[in-house]
């Protein structure tokens, strides 16, 4: 294999739970422009099928599918819809989330069901969706690829009511290197990428505030917040043979932020 067909997903099946999102819309185009064939998933097939069509106008394959990836009966459905449609799954990689800047409250009161919720979001999308995905992987027999989304919240306090947030993405940083120990044995990597802000709605009301995005920035070696675009390379990278003897790693991808720290 050529250094170049390394880093190429031609002929691979990839998985984008959140594929309708900001970033998962751009990862989903990412995978596709390396060759891979995708299956966008979110709340409505509508909103999937709007990151789908610029992958199909441009000749990719994409399926959209709408379905709730924290129920493990539309896990499994959009599992089972993914090999019925390309035949294999090879690929995952986990785009549900967020929440942050949403239910932000005094770590000593925080509230139960906005704890629930941020759990649920983050940690339970990514788990369900996982274990339909890497149950299909060992079945076929030929390993395959988890990538997760993390943040530098996972290791980095902030204080400004994240407690549930921090603790969501702890968790997939930690379950991140826990499943690449597990499933090693399947042939199958895991790792994780660790955004600091990423210019996308879910953001917008804390980064339309100058003031606030100027705190940020002035943190950040690079001098700017990530965009979209940013996340895609380390993704495809994680997703590709050229990370072959890559796993349980969550990386930075943060304009230097953790760098500082
Ligand atoms: N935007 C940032 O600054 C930033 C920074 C660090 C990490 N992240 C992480 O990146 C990921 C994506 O963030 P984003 O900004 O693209 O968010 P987003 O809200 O644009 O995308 C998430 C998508 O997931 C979908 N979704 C939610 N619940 C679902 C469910 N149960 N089943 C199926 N789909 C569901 C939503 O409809 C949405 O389209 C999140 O994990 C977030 O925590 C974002």
């Amino acid at each position: 294999m050529s250094y170049q067909d390394r880093f190429s997903l031609t002929g691979k099946v990839a998985l984008v739970p959140g594929g309708g999102g900001a970033i998962g819309a751009a990862i989903g185009k990412a995978l596709a422009a390396s060759g891979a064939k995708v299956v966008l998933v979110d709340v409505t097939q509508e909103r999937a099928a709007a990151a789908a069509a610029p992958i199909i106008e441009a000749g990719g394959d994409a399926l959209a599918l709408g379905a709730d990836i924290t129920s493990e009966t539309g896990a499994e459905q959009v599992v089972a819809a993914a090999v019925e449609r390309f035949g294999k799954l090879d690929i995952i990689v986990n785009c549900v989330g967020g929440g942050a800047g949403k239910v932000l409250f005094d770590a000593q009161d925080y509230p139960r069901d906005a704890w629930d919720w941020i759990m649920e979001l983050n940690v339970r999308s990514t788990l369900v969706a996982t274990q339909a995905a890497v149950r299909q992987m060992i079945a076929q027999g030929h390993g395959g690829v988890v990538v997760n989304i993390s943040s530098v919240r996972a290791d980095l306090g902030i204080n400004a009511g994240y407690s549930a947030y921090v603790a969501a993405k702890g968790a997939i940083s930690s379950l991140t290197r826990q499943w690449a120990t597990e499933w090693a044995k399947h042939g199958i990597r895991v790792n994780a990428i660790r955004p600091t802000f990423v210019d996308t709605p879910q953001v917008a009301m804390l980064l339309d505030d100058p003031a606030f995005k100027a705190g940020i920035v002035s943190r950040i070696p690079l001098g700017r917040v990530g965009d979209t675009d940013d996340m895609t390379g380390p993704v495809v990278f994680l997703a590709s043979d050229a990370a072959a003897f890559i796993t349980g790693q969550v990386l930075g991808v943060d304009g230097g932020l953790t760098a500082t720290q």
